[in-house]
This record gives C-alpha cells, sequence and structure tokens, in this order.
C-alpha cells in the first residue's frame, strides 16, 4: 500500500516538475509554474522521508532543518544581480552530493543483483562520480570567479586542450581499473583517483573561461549538476531524482544553447574557452570610435519624452544594479495617460541572466503586453520618436553588426540608432560587460544622459509631474 502511494506521489511530483517548466517559460505564466514547482517538490520530499525506514529519520530531519534555514535566509538576501553567483554554488552542492552518494553505494552494502545489473551499476557509480566532481570544482571556481574573488580573465595555459585530452584518457583508464576491480576495496582507490582527476579537470576547464563567457557556463554548469543528480538517481535506484535530473540537464542545455544564440557564440567556443577579460579590456582590434559626445539634462529629456509619440524604452544591466524600476513604471504611467505609446524592448541576454529584465518588469507591475522580444520588436524602431536606454550597452551596440573584427561581431543587437533620437542614460563613458567600445555614444541622433539611473528616472519623473 505505503508503496503504491510513494510511485503515485513521484508520479505527481514529475508532472509538477514539469508543468514548472512549461509555466516558467512565459511571464504571465511563471508565478504559477513557480507554485508547481515549490509543491512538486513538497510531495517529493514528503514521499521520500515516508519511503525511508524510521530508524533514518532523525538523520534526515537533522540534514534537512539546517538546510532549510541556511537556504531561506541566503536565498531571501541575495539581490537578483547576485543571482548567477548563488546558482554556481548550488550546482557545486549537487555534485559534491553526486560523488558522496556514489562512494556510499560503492562502499556500503550492496543489494543482490545479476552480474549484469551490477556491471551496469558499477558503471553508474563511476560516471555519477566522474560527472559530480567536474560539477563540484566547476562551480566552485564560477561561484569564485562570479563573486569577484578569483580573476575574471581566462586562464590560458599552453596546450591546455592537450592536457584536458590527456587527463579525460586517464579518466577512461581509470574507469576500466575500476570496472575490473574485484572488491570495493580494490575498487576503491581507482575510483578515488578519477574522482580527484575530474576535479582538477573541472577547475581547469572553468579557470580558462573568460567573464564574457561565465553566465553560459552557469547555465552549463546547470545542465551538468541535473545529470549528476539522474545519475545519482540511478545509484539509489530513485525514478524520481532520475527525472528531476534529466528535466533540470536538458533544460540546463537548451538554456545554455539559447545563450550562446543570443551572444552569438558556438558552444563549442565557450568550452573552449579565452573570450572576454575582466574590466573592459577586450578590444574590437579595429580603431575605438571617436566623435563628439552631446549630452542632455534630466528636464530637457523628460520634455523630449512628453513630446513624442511613440517611445521604445531598453532597459539592460545598469536599470537592475540601480533598481529604477519601480520609478520608471511611475515614468510609463504618466506618459501613457498623457497619450504617448510607450513599448520595451527585451534584448535575450540583457542584464546578467536570462529573463533579468522581465523579472524586474514584473517586479514593478509594468504590463506584459507592451513588453515585446527583440525579434518582435526590432523592426519598429525606424517609426520611433525615441529609443531610450537605460542601463544598457553590449545589447545596442552597431558593431556587433558593422565591425567584423569587433569581440561580438554577429551578436544581434536592438537597433536603437534607427530611431529619430535615442538617448541613452548610464554614469559615465565605461564599456559594458564584453568590455568592448560603443560607437552608439558618438551618433548624431544619440544624447547621452548621465548618472544613476534611479537617480535620473527620479528626476524625469519630478520633471513631469512639475
Ligand atoms: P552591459 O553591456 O553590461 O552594460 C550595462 C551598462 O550599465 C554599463 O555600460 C554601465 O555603464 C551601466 N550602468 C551600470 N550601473 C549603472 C547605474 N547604476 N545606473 C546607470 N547605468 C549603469 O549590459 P547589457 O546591455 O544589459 O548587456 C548584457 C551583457 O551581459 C551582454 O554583454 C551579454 O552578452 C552579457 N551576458 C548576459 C547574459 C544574460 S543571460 N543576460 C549572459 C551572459 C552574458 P556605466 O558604468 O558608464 O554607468
Amino acid at each position: 500500500m505505503i508503496t503504491s502511494l510513494i510511485t503515485i506521489a513521484y508520479i505527481a511530483a514529475s508532472a509538477l516538475f514539469i508543468l514548472s517548466l512549461g509555466g516558467l517559460s512565459r511571464q504571465e505564466t511563471a508565478r504559477r509554474g513557480n507554485m508547481y514547482g515549490i509543491v512538486g517538490m513538497l510531495i517529493a520530499l514528503v514521499a521520500t522521508a515516508a519511503a525511508m525506514n524510521a530508524g533514518g529519520l532523525p538523520v534526515l530531519i537533522a540534514a534537512l532543518v539546517p538546510g532549510l534555514v541556511i537556504g531561506a535566509i541566503l536565498a531571501s538576501r541575495v539581490q537578483m544581480t547576485s543571482m548567477p553567483e548563488l546558482v554556481a554554488i548550488l550546482h557545486s552542492f549537487v555534485g559534491l552530493a553526486a560523488v558522496l552518494v556514489g562512494f556510499a553505494t560503492y562502499l556500503g552494502p550492496h543489494p543482490t543483483m545479476t552480474a549484469g545489473e551490477s556491471h551496469l551499476h558499477t558503471a553508474e557509480i563511476f560516471i555519477g562520480v566522474c560527472i559530480g566532481s567536474i560539477t563540484f570544482t566547476g562551480s566552485v571556481i564560477a561561484f569564485l570567479k562570479l563573486r569577484g574573488s578569483l580573476s575574471g580573465k581566462p586562464l590560458m595555459i599552453p596546450g591546455r586542450h592537450l592536457i584536458n585530452i590527456i587527463m579525460l584518457l586517464i579518466t577512461i583508464g581509470l574507469g576500466v581499473a575500476f570496472f575490473m576491480a574485484p572488491d570495493p576495496h580494490t575498487g576503491q582507490w581507482p575510483l578515488l583517483a578519477a574522482t580527484i582527476l575530474t576535479g582538477i579537470l573541472g577547475v581547469h576547464f572553468i579557470m580558462a573561461i573568460g567573464g564574457a563567457d561565465m553566465p553560459v557556463v552557469v547555465s552549463m554548469l546547470n545542465s551538468y549538476s541535473g545529470w549528476a543528480a539522474a545519475a545519482a538517481g540511478f545509484m539509489l535506484s530513485n525514478d524520481l531524482l532520475i527525472i528531476t535530473g534529466a528535466l533540470v540537464g536538458s533544460s540546463g542545455a537548451i538554456l545554455s544553447y539559447i545563450m550562446c544564440k543570443g551572444m552569438n557564440r558556438s558552444f563549442v567556443s565557450v568550452m573552449l574557452g579565452g573570450f572576454g577579460t575582466e574590466g573592459g579590456a577586450a578590444s574590437s582590434g579595429s580603431s575605438a570610435p571617436a566623435g563628439e559626445v552631446r549630452s542632455v539634462d534630466s528636464a530637457t529629456a523628460a520634455g523630449m519624452l512628453e513630446q513624442s509619440k511613440k517611445i521604445i524604452i531598453v532597459p539592460g544591466y545598469g536599470l537592475a544594479v540601480a533598481q529604477a524600476q519601480h520609478s520608471l513604471a511611475e515614468v510609463v504611467k504618466l506618459l501613457k495617460e498623457a497619450g504617448v505609446e510607450v513599448k520595451f524592448a527585451i534584448h535575450p541576454v540583457a542584464g546578467r541572466l536570462p529573463g533579468h529584465m522581465n523579472v524586474l518588469l514584473a517586479e514593478a507591475n509594468i504590463p506584459y503586453d507592451i513588453v515585446f522580444e527583440m525579434d518582435e520588436i526590432n523592426d519598429e524602431f525606424a517609426s520611433t520618436d525615441v529609443a531610450w536606454v537605460i542601463g544598457a550597452n553590449d545589447i545596442v551596440n552597431p558593431s556587433a553588426m558593422d565591425d567584423p573584427a569587433s569581440p561580438i561581431a554577429g551578436m544581434p543587437v536592438l537597433h536603437v540608432w534607427e530611431a529619430r533620437d535615442v538617448i541613452v542614460m548610464k554614469r559615465g563613458m565605461a564599456s559594458g560587460y564584453a568590455g568592448v567600445d560603443n560607437p552608439l555614444f558618438y551618433k548624431d541622433n544619440t544624447l547621452m544622459l548621465f548618472g544613476d539611473a534611479k537617480k535620473v528616472v527620479d528626476e524625469i519623473l519630478t520633471a513631469m509631474r512639475g
């Protein structure tokens, strides 16, 4: 009876996880998607606890309660802009868990198995431990790089691809030794050596990846952590863990693909590393844009906005840093009341994590029906009076289209320069995440409005109310 109930609970939790992923794909349904995920996870936790023998419950509770408390405190304190860091460190826990589950399964008491089952089980353990170890160390390095504790500069050791291949071949050799080991006493050594080696591989892999590619790598590690969890599910014969791991693994891989497409980077070139240095040091190789920069003050910008028929707002990372979305929502409300058509244009990699801008705008209750994806709105800039760029840089950089030597050449960008006027709001002339100069700032129809986004939007709001 209890076994059937647990199976039903596992099926229900799996269905809720699938519904959750479906819900998270659109902003209108994202809250519902989150809810499905939370309920699914609750069901999964209760069913797993019910499936345990009573003796293990105190240990489970002793691990679960501090974990829940620490997780809740960290998640409630984290800033949206630090989200990739948090995600990276959480992936490292999944990797570490897969390694520990692998060792515990191998060294602990074995259930009776046929020879075929036993071979499969040995392979599951080895693969699970190796993926777990790469995910663990790689995620720790990603966390330290994103936090700034380690340099964002790619570590380019000469012959690094050869070193990686050699480490991979030795790991395969250790896998064979592990497979042939007559008993766990002998087999634990190749398993331990492979854990250390794949751990070093994880460090080396992620150290070679530059700052600009880091979020793609976090999403890729997300995928790895899913496969590590699925491998742990096989080791523990837990169907729910296998399904959940596979969902995380495949959705992480799809997300990495979407991000690579948005940045015009091939997945292989991200993995081979090297792109993007810290502090905006990357250079296009061609001459830096030059010309006169014209600036306006907030009152003039407010007047230009009020006198427009159509405005497209392009939010970027700076909007998130300044937390200007609530003041911006007020400005949008006033403009709409004055009969101005206002739309938002969202670039797929605006900000620092997928959907970053959508979350910010939803937080400020900006209606979904005026928020458009890049492909839906890019043709409309030519018929727009003012393109208002707030804290964005790389995603509106025309050199991605005009300069084949630019590090971001080929990246799809928002064609803001086609509007009659462009107002670019940022604090100074600093480059964006990719460290590339932006010729947009020197165009004849561009006006720079310097200052912190929140402060300047508040000034515009005051001017409009006045
Ligand atoms: P960025 O190109 O990073 O530009 C943001 C600009 O905001 C900076 O140039 C900065 O200039 C300005 N800024 C910072 N703080 C500000 C503040 N308080 N007030 C006003 N302005 C401020 O951002 P973007 O245009 O959103 O592009 C995103 C970048 O991140 C792309 O290169 C993208 O490839 C990369 N990336 C994103 C993702 C995802 S999934 N979103 C993933 C990987 C990589 P000042 O310092 O002069 O103010």
